[in-house]
């Protein structure tokens, strides 16, 4: 029997060093992730299948179609293809139980209006966790006009988190006290997150590189594990644009190992990489 294309192996076609730049460049131009040289094998991979889906049978040619009439289309497939999309239930609980804790109750004794985004989404966790936690703390959240912009440039992450759908054993981080009747099981071991939480949350997909529909103004920005694959001149944009569409005195929440250190001077550092906006 002849092999095709579709049954060959992944290590099989050759991914020379000017591929490699052109679509790293193509990529950081696209969505300001940058690809270093130890990211080689891992675009190798993650791209070789789309030459696959494609029927492609090298490097040049998927190039082509990226760089020829409709490669638009596949530019965003490239994105999300090539997007690291690691999250999780409460990751990094000790940003919830702050704003919990400190942020919502004197949040709440401000007014009823509540925005908060969660930029860079990924496949929803960070959202629904949000979601939940005002559920958990905000007795009346229902006469409040409480919303979470849930943003992220992979399409495909933003279709997942809409269905709000996800294996039980993703759920084991939620504190028991804020599941209440807001996990739903269903069928083939999935837990799907209830009417209450999904209403609280609009997805979009959207490159924060790019302009932004919305006007905010947000009192809480949660972009989390996001900026560390930008370099630092596109980190300093996107903060002061962070700043510029929180209310006066909003919170920024970064990821653990992200610092607005020599990066932006209009937010005041409260510890444990949480963010009060100065100016
Ligand atoms: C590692 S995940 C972090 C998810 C979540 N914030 C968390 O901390 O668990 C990073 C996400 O940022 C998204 N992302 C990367 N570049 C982006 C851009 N230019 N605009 C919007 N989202 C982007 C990726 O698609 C990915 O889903």
């Amino acid at each position: 029997m002849s092999s095709t294309l579709q049954d060959a192996p992944l290590g099989d076609v050759p991914f020379t060093e000017e591929d490699f730049t052109a679509i790293a460049a193509m990529v950081r131009e696209a969505s300001g992730i940058m690809l270093g040289p130890t990211k080689r094998d891992l675009i190798y991979g993650r791209l070789r299948r789309r030459l696959r889906a494609l029927s492609l049978g090298s490097f040049a040619a998927y190039r082509a179609v990226l760089d020829g009439e409709g490669g638009a289309e596949e530019r965003v497939r490239m994105i999300n293809a090539v997007t690291t999309n690691l999250t999780g239930f409460f990751r990094e609980k000790h940003h919830f139980e702050h704003l919990a804790r400190q942020l919502l109750p004197s949040l709440s004794r401000q007014g009823h209006r509540l925005r908060i985004w969660s930029a860079g989404c990924s496949s929803g966790e960070e959202p629904y966790s949000l979601a939940l936690t005002l559920l958990g703390t905000l007795p009346d959240l229902a006469a409040r006009d409480a919303r979470i912009l849930a943003t992220d440039i992979d399409t495909s992450m933003v279709e997942t988190a809409a269905t709000g759908r996800y294996p039980v054993e993703r759920l084991a981080p939620v504190p028991e006290a804020l599941r209440g009747h807001h996990l739903l099981p269903r069928e083939a071991g999935q837990v799907e997150m209830g009417p209450e939480a999904k209403a609280l949350i609009t997805f979009r997909s959207l490159n924060l590189l790019g302009p932004w529909p919305m006007r905010g103004p947000f009192d809480v920005i949660f972009c989390r594990n996001v900026v560390i694959y930008f370099d630092k001149p596109t980190q300093r944009k996107l903060f002061d644009r962070y700043a510029d569409i929180l209310v006066p005195g909003g919170h920024l929440y970064i990821g653990h190992s992200e610092s607005l250190f020599r990066v932006s001077e209009r937010f005041q550092h409260l510890g444990r990489t949480i963010y009060r906006k100065l100016r």
